[in-house]
């Protein structure tokens, strides 16, 4: 790729070149690409509807851009690294063109089984070079692929499946998880149960566990590959033709379907990879990520297979066999770049040196965070004991929606300063308004942190659901991409992060609505009501506090409900959104006109009781005193 920024003057006059003439910038990261036709237009857009389109009129399809325009130079080069579960089972390389070919006779066999150009696919499948075959086959083909997290349950996955009317599943027997088995196959099929539109599920052979196959609507991966040929002509995609669905949380309890198209996501996703991470060839790049969310579909699969990157994926968790495994990963490959999130930072931290100093660390030149606020605490831990105050870390801002990265450093570039993401990309124009709207100029403000310029990247709409994508995201702040968080521009011009502003928590870098986890527990038959609301957590960055209602309590007390409710919690979402603490209370605070008052909620559960504002406008105030008495936390 040929736009790679290489010095803190060549970011500054990238940047003022993608502010002065956006489209120009991005046509010319464009040229990178192997197209079919080169575009029409290189943006149209307009944030009321909103309409955003980038490179209109174009074709191309995104697996020639990682396999057919890279085949020649590095054919025999790995592509794909994976590191399993366990530590002394094989591990598998796949070179570009191995996994091409693998690609391909996948491809066509969902073709076979009769998936069509814009059909949507569910994958509920482990960390396996599968999954990363089962994402680039859907889109070899123009199949819309929609991953479900394998740690969500079998309700979870059914809303999903049923919203995004997938028509088939990829799933596998089991899912190795450290010591435990998850048992994909059962959950899928008790997900189906409530799925009828379902017709096909392919299930890939992992952990041996005893399933069923339903016959005439199951069939094993092995077989359906079977006799289908390596070659298969990639479909004629159009720039704005949908890519994928990801499903994220929101405030409200439906989940979105957020949608990315082919064209922008390819240019965006190839584009940060090589910037952020500053990738030469031969490197070995690691991310922790799960693929079943975003940093894994943006910086596990796509940015790096555009780039011709070795990237290598991780079956496992960072504690099994033990808590050095990932430095056991580092020093096995000669990992150059790393990936990881705050919360699993945090908790290798807790459990000590001894799992890190006899560990070569050396290969590393650049770290990485994303997915929650990094305290100064884990930064510094992270810069000395893994870095070795040798390797700049970029702490990355972004979003399901944004495709990619928006605010990070550059390393060895922008200067970094513990617990700040510091400049935006090119072609980012972040703002910082108040609560009205107004954008707050100049350094050493505070406020919402909005988008006022499309980038290529960004998601283009709600799967279904056109209107509460302009609702969610355009209309909060007018003219502007609404991002939810709420963020701080220093005196050096230096974007901090300060997290949501929104009912959304973040609980270990996973994106929680408070009311997905309301309604989790208000369908226990003993809950009248409930509020969820987050709490400062020293591993998982937030906890997840429940204050609930019950009419009365089972034979089990406080005790068993408290249990039943956890039970609950994972059977419709998932174990991690299991509540950490539940008080149950007599009421919760209300307005005269029943408007739950959360943000007094949020002060006992942050542990400041002393100062909850006005609360005059309460219907009932005794019900705070009873609430704060009853506290799970100190206050
Ligand atoms: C939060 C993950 C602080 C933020 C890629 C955002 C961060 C939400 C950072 C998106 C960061 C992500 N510093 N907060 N470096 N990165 N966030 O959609 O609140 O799972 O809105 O995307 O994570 O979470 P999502």
């Amino acid at each position: 790729m040929t736009a790679k920024i290489h010095s803190l003057g060549g970011y500054i006059h990238e940047y003022q070149k993608s502010i002065a003439n956006p489209e120009a910038f991005w046509a010319e990261v464009a040229e990178d690409f192997y197209w079919h036709k080169r575009c029409d237009k290189v943006l149209e857009w307009d944030f009321e509807g909103p309409s955003i389109k980038w490179f209109s009129g174009g074709k191309l399809n995104i697996t020639e851009n990682i396999f057919e325009r890279n085949l020649y130079t590095i054919g025999n080069q790995p592509a794909l690294i994976w590191e399993p579960n366990n530590p002394d089972e094989q591990s598998r390389t796949l070179t570009y063109s191995e996994l091409y070919l693998e690609v391909n006779r996948f491809a066509n066999s969902l073709k076979n089984l009769g998936v069509l150009k814009g059909d949507r696919v569910a994958i509920y499948m482990p960390m396996i070079p599968e999954l990363t075959i089962a994402m680039l086959a859907c889109a070899r083909i123009g199949a819309i692929h929609s991953v479900v997290f394998a740690g969500f349950s079998a309700a979870s996955l059914a809303d999903r499946i049923i919203d995004a009317e997938a028509k088939i599943v990829l799933t596998a027997d089991g899912g190795f998880r450290g010591e435990k088995i998850t048992p994909l196959k059962n959950i899928v099929d008790e997900a189906l149960q409530s799925c009828p539109g379902v017709e096909t599920v392919i299930v890939y052979e992992r952990t041996k566990s005893n399933i069923k196959m339903v016959e005439g609507r199951d069939i094993w991966w092995h077989k359906a590959i079977e006799g289908q040929s390596d070659e298969c002509v990639a479909e004629e995609m159009d720039a704005e033709d949908n890519l994928f669905i990801l499903y994220t949380s929101g405030s409200t309890g439906k989940p979105k379907g957020i949608v990315h198209t082919t064209a922008g996501y390819m240019v965006y996703s190839a584009y940060t990879f090589h910037n952020v991470f500053q990738y030469n060839a031969g490197d070995i790049y690691f991310c922790t990520a799960d693929i079943g969310w975003i940093t894994g579909h943006s910086y596990i699969v796509y940015g790096p297979l555009l780039n011709g990157a070795q990237t290598l994926m991780f079956e496992g968790i960072p504690t099994w066999p033990d808590a050095g495994r990932f430095w056991d990963i580092v020093d096995k490959y000669k990992v150059n770049q790393f990936y990881t999130a705050p919360t699993a930072i945090r908790s290798l931290l807790a459990m000590g040196m001894e799992h890190i100093t006899n560990k070569d660390l050396s290969s590393l030149k650049v770290l990485g965070t994303v997915g929650e606020p990094i305290n100064e605490e884990a930064w510094h831990w992270y810069h000395d004991h893994i870095g070795r105050n040798r390797c700049p870390i970029v702490d990355t801002w972004w979003q399901t929606e944004t495709g990619g990265v928006m605010i990070s450093p550059l390393p060895g570039i922008i200067p970094t300063k513990p617990s700040f993401a510091t400049l935006p990309l090119p072609g980012i124009q972040p703002v910082i308004v108040n609560e009205v709207g107004k954008e707050l100029t100049g350094n050493s403000v505070k406020g919402n942190l909005c988008m006022k310029f499309p980038w290529p990247g960004m998601a283009r709409t709600i799967w279904g659901d056109h209107d509460r994508f302009r609702q969610t995201y355009f209309s909060t702040f007018r003219n502007m991409y609404f991002t939810g968080d709420g963020a701080q521009r220093d005196e050096d011009g230096y974007y901090r992060i300060l997290g949501r502003v929104d009912d959304v928590i973040n609980v270990s870098g996973h994106r929680l609505g408070t009311a997905e986890i309301e309604n989790a527990i208000n369908a226990h038959p003993l809950v009248n009501e409930s509020a969820v609301v987050g709490y400062p957590h020293s591993i998982k960055g937030q906890g997840i506090y429940a204050f609930v209602v019950c009419g009365e309590l089972s034979t089990g007390g406080e005790e068993g409900i408290r249990k039943s409710i956890k039970m609950a919690v994972t059977s419709m979402i998932g174990p991690f959104a299991r509540p950490d603490l539940i008080q149950l209370v007599p009421g919760l605070p209300k307005t005269r006109s029943g408007k739950i008052m959360r943000r007094i909620l949020r002060k006992v559960a942050e542990g400041d009781a002393t100062n909850l504002g006005d609360i005059t406008t309460l219907l009932d105030e005794d019900v705070v005193v009873k609430i704060i008495d009853g506290a799970l936390v100190e206050v």
